[in-house]
């Protein structure tokens, strides 16, 4: 019956075809830093997931934020793991991406023809950093309403167009529930769907060139 079924799909969808463009590739000799890039996306991913749970509950206001956050803590059942995964997977995202650029700069993965991919990932990087800042006001407690203050602040200090920075930042020449609904939309909406779009050109930029391998002593 599944034969029968996949058969069915196949004949439509043409998956075979998909599976041959996409995953069919030649790999270079098997190595553990190769597949730092994949870990970003699995974090990437399960970032995704966790925080669409946590939006279930989470308040995007100031009156509300940090009991939303306590709430999801003590009460909802699993949402401290959620939680904790969340808040966990977002240091280790930044550290996995940042260790994957520094493999693909050692192993000179960057030259010709992968510069755009490099490009592209210093875009990744950028994003990924935008999310780490965009979420940590969120539980407006006192460490994340400082530490955007001052964030905000240092953005706003760049020479002529700062103070403009700083107030498409926070909203205003403050800190208010303005900048917590911007940075809330900024971290659920723009930044991901930004990085998703950059994602989707850095892979298929990396199935155009294949994986560069390390060199070896015929090298
Ligand atoms: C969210 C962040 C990122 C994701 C999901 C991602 C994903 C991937 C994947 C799946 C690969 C192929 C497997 C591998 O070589 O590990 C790859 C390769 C590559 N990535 Fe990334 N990447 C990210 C960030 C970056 C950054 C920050 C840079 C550099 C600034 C970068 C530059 C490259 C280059 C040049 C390659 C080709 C390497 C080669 O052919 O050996 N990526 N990336």
């Amino acid at each position: 019956m599944w034969r029968k079924l996949y058969a069915w799909l196949e004949d439509r969808l043409g998956l075979e075809e998909i599976y041959k463009a996409t995953l069919d590739r030649p790999e270079p000799k098997g190595n553990w830093w190769n597949t730092l890039g994949s870990a970003s996306l699995f974090l990437f991913l399960l970032q995704g997931v966790t925080g669409i749970f946590l939006t279930v509950y989470y308040t995007p206001s100031p009156d509300h934020a940090y009991d939303s956050i306590q709430y999801i803590m003590n009460d909802v059942a699993f949402g401290w793991l959620i939680r904790g995964i969340h808040h966990w997977g977002s240091t280790l995202m930044v550290i996995v991406v940042f260790v994957h650029m520094v493999r693909v700069f050692v192993t000179a993965s960057y030259k010709y023809p992968r510069e755009l991919t490099w490009i592209f990932g210093v875009g990744l990087l950028l994003l990924t950093l935008g999310m780490g800042f965009t979420g940590y006001l969120l539980p407006w407690n006192q460490r994340s309403y400082w530490a955007t203050e001052v964030g905000t602040r240092i953005a706003g200090s760049v020479p002529l167009i700062g103070d403009s920075i700083l107030r498409v930042l926070r909203g205003g020449p403050d800190l208010s529930a303005l900048t917590l609904q911007r940075f809330f939309s900024g971290h659920i909406w723009i930044i991901p769907a930004l990085l998703a779009a950059v994602i989707g050109v850095h892979l298929y930029l990396v199935m155009r060139h294949g994986e560069s391998h390390f060199p070896d002593k015929d090298d």
